[in-house]
């Protein structure tokens, strides 16, 4: 699978909320090699339980200070993503499909992700956390 380079259209214009978007791209681009050359996904699982405790309680403890309208439909995004992250890691767990068809099916959804909701609910609040300064 092809990589993801990171472009500055992507940015919010919070760094320490870039910075962790730009790291969920980097574990993409790592897990769409692992799928390439047959390598383990087991370590994927650990970055992306991180990336969700430290990057959606930033998001959502900043987005609360701010009195966000769309709050509450961002926060459910988010837990549609942990409910997701949980599931395909159980099915990881029991081995029932292949670690190569996980790992796509993974980057399918990451990616998709990327387009839907961090290029999209994300950007949405830019407006209202950043301003017009840009
Ligand atoms: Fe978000």
């Amino acid at each position: 699978m092809e990589q993801i380079e990171w472009k500055d259209d992507y940015n919010i214009g919070i760094p320490q909320i870039d910075r962790q978007h730009q790291q969920l791209v980097a574990l993409i681009n790592r897990l769409a090699r692992a799928e390439d050359e047959g390598g383990m996904i087991a370590y994927v699982f650990d970055d992306l339980d991180l990336y969700v405790k430290e990057h959606f309680r930033a998001e959502e403890d900043l987005l609360r200070a701010f009195d966000y309208a769309d709050f509450q439909a961002h926060k459910i995004e988010h837990r549609t993503f942990e409910e997701w992250l949980s599931a395909v890691r159980q099915s990881f767990n029991l081995g029932g499909s292949s670690a190569h068809l996980i790992a796509e099916s993974m980057n399918a959804y990451l990616r998709n992700w990327l387009i839907n909701h961090i290029l999209e609910s994300d950007m949405a609040y830019r407006d209202t956390v950043v301003g017009n300064k840009k």
